[in-house]
């Protein structure tokens, strides 16, 4: 069901409705990637059937729907989830440590390789919406309380700007995952993103895997730009 997780860290993010765009892609860069993204955009187009082809295509595939509501809700997500075969799956660490608990205890019932991780804060927010949302800034120290709150909860690692990487993997020690978006090879546009890091300098930081989209999805030649993305990282093809 879920794949061996592969050397490569990169995982493409196939932001798009289209299926048959999605699967083109996915077939194109599928040697020089180590898994696929789909999101709420795509699944909410497609579903659960929507999915299963990426499935099958045997690369491990990470559904980012960010659950999150009452234990029993996202409890049974995260089961049904799971049961497709994905390799990864989130949830928002703002809900709770009984939300979380239940959402592993779920995932890991029915697919005991799955591995589900949390949101701390996403990185549209700053320091001032922490405040009108009655917390406390800065948004770094929420995002080590929530990334700590989720380790203790039993998840396998968490979703972190490359910025903050460092820090995490330092009080969180070598084997939770950091999964991280927001990556730009030299010379790539930016887009929305605003605080980027270079693909090797985030692996070296202590990233675990890293969320790529339209560096490579928004190329010429997408499979060119995982190729090289990967050459970077001293991968090659397999
Ligand atoms: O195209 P790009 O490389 O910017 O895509 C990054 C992917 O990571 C997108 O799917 C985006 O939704 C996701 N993401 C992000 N920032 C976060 C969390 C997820 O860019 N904080």
């Amino acid at each position: 069901m879920n794949p061996a997780p592969s050397s490569n860290p990169v995982f493409v993010a196939l932001d798009t409705t289209d299926p048959d765009y999605a699967r083109e892609l996915a077939e194109r860069v599928r040697v020089h990637v180590g898994g696929l993204k789909l999101g709420l955009e795509f699944f909410s187009a497609h579903g659960p059937d929507g999915v299963r082809p990426f499935i099958e295509l045997g690369l491990p595939v990470f559904l980012d729907l960010k659950y999150h509501d009452i234990p029993n809700t996202v409890a049974g997500a995260c089961r049904a989830a799971a049961s497709l075969g994905v390799s990864i799956l989130n949830v928002h660490a703002q809900g709770g440590a009984a939300m979380m608990r239940a959402a592993v205890e779920a995932a890991k019932s029915v697919s005991p390789a799955t591995q589900v991780i949390a949101v701390t804060m996403l990185t549209s927010l700053g320091d001032e919406d922490l405040l009108s949302l009655g917390l406390a800034p800065p948004v770094g120290d929420q995002v080590l309380r929530l990334a700590s709150l989720a380790r203790q909860s039993g998840l396998d690692g968490v979703v972190c700007s490359a910025h903050e990487i460092a820090r995490l993997r330092k009080e969180l020690g070598p084997d939770f995952l950091l999964v991280v978006p927001g990556i730009r090879p030299a010379g790539a546009a930016l887009g929305d993103q605003r605080r980027v890091m270079g693909p090797a300098e985030a692996r070296d930081a202590g990233a675990s895997i890293l969320v790529i989209g339209r560096p490579i999805t928004g190329a010429a030649d997408p499979a060119l730009a995982a190729r090289d993305i990967a050459q970077s990282l001293g991968i090659s093809a397999i």
